[in-house]
């Protein structure tokens, strides 16, 4: 699956854009500022109906305006299951999608101009992986950025977990508004609907836990595959990583304690057991990568999570995502550049969009690489 064209319509600092893509390397290189990276997120756009960076929509309408627009024409493989994904074989199955986003109004988004009635429909149809500067937030926030990384990924192979995950979030914030307006008072709550909330999400819990549980029995070892690979034979590769899920569900007493915690909830006004408490946590020789790894071994962590993500929805698809990699060589050191590099040669990565604010670097870069690639100057 490939872009083959994108039109922008007042996104960002794009008033009106156009351009036309490779299936392979699309270079993207320009003055900082120039807008390179809003690319990427238009792309991630029309792929995830939002933003990678904002969690709103807002930000991205060009200033003093009320709506944007973005159309991507793609063209998507025969075969989906185990074919190649080659130019030859897209022959006749272009589909455009059109995403209309005005301020204070629903989304408008469209499937060869056929308005999808459910938007989470289109989540998964146009896998993507986006590497970005910003990522490291996986280290150093809470465990929301966490969840958020593999729900993103689960989402876009798993249609029901999606399902689920919007479920208990719909449920949660009905509990959790129940638990506020009782003020406290343990007497004013409404039993029957916390009842039913209950059922939903401890029935929501097993389910989403089942699935995330299944999920990193076969993401870890690719993970792990790709750890060893680019962390190479260095010294920070002497310690073996690990990746654990830490889920109160887990517990056998789970639902007891979930409905022993009444109390505790309606004074705090919120629920403090749930699969929304879920962590990962990322191990070298069973100490946490975030508090105790050195600087070096949680870039090779970080990339290496992103890359088991791009093989796992490639194998979980049977074919590839759009990989979006933003200003990654400013962060990379000459050693994990190399094997990310390597990496982008394996064939079965598919259509890749890097941005560089220094074309020389990546001209030098790209010189011998076996794949065709194209600049696109801003
Ligand atoms: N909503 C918006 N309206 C107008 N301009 C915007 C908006 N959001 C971002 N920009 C502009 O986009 C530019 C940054 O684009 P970006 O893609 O991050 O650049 P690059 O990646 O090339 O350094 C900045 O000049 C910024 O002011
Ligand atoms: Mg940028």
């Amino acid at each position: 699956m490939f872009l083959s064209s994108l039109r922008l319509y007042q996104f960002k600092n794009y008033e009106s854009f156009g351009a036309e893509f490779c299936p392979d390397v699309n270079i993207i290189v320009g003055k900082n500022g120039a807008g390179k990276t809003n690319i990427l997120d238009a792309i991630y756009y029309l792929a995830l109906t939002k933003s990678y960076f904002h969690s709103t929509d807002l930000p991205s309408i060009q200033h003093e305006k009320n709506l944007f627009t973005i159309k991507g024409i793609f063209s998507s493989p025969l075969t989906p299951k185990g074919g190649t994904d080659t130019i030859e074989d897209t022959k006749g199955l272009n589909f455009n999608i059109f995403l209309g986003i005005e301020k204070n109004q629903k989304k408008i988004l469209r499937f060869d101009e056929v308005p999808y009635t459910k938007i989470n429909e289109h989540i998964g149809k146009i896998p993507v992986v986006m590497i970005a500067p910003a990522d490291d937030t996986w280290l150093h926030a809470g465990s929301e950025a966490r969840r958020k990384f593999f729900d993103g990924i689960l989402a876009q192979i798993d249609n029901l977990y999606l399902g689920y995950l919007l479920r208990y979030n719909h449920f949660l914030t009905q509990r959790n508004s129940l638990l506020k307006q009782c003020e406290g008072r343990t007497n004013r709550i409404d039993l029957t609907l916390l009842e039913q909330y209950d059922e939903e999400l401890l029935y929501l819990c097993d389910k989403i836990f089942e699935k995330r549980t299944a999920f990193l029995e076969i993401f870890i070892p690719i993970f792990l595959e790709y750890y060893d690979f680019i962390a190479g034979n260095s010294t920070e590769n002497t310690e073996s990583p690990a990746l654990s899920y830490v889920s109160q569900v887990a517990q056998e007493d789970f639902k007891q304690q979930f409905k022993n915690s009444l109390t505790v909830d309606i004074f705090k006004q919120r629920t403090s057991f749930g699969i929304h408490k879920d962590d990962f946590e990322g191990l070298l020789n069973g100490y946490s990568v975030r508090k105790f790894g050195s600087q070096g071994q949680q870039k090779s962590f970080l990339l290496a999570l992103k890359i088991a993500q791009f093989f796992v929805i490639q194998q979980q698809k049977g074919f590839s995502p759009i990989l979006l990699l933003d200003d990654i060589f400013d962060k990379l050191d000459d050693f994990r550049m190399q094997k990310l590099l390597e990496i982008l040669q394996n064939p079965i990565i598919g259509q890749t969009f890097i941005t560089d604010a220094r074309p020389e670097r990546s001209q030098h870069l790209f010189k011998n690489f076996i794949k065709k690639y194209q600049f696109l100057e801003l």
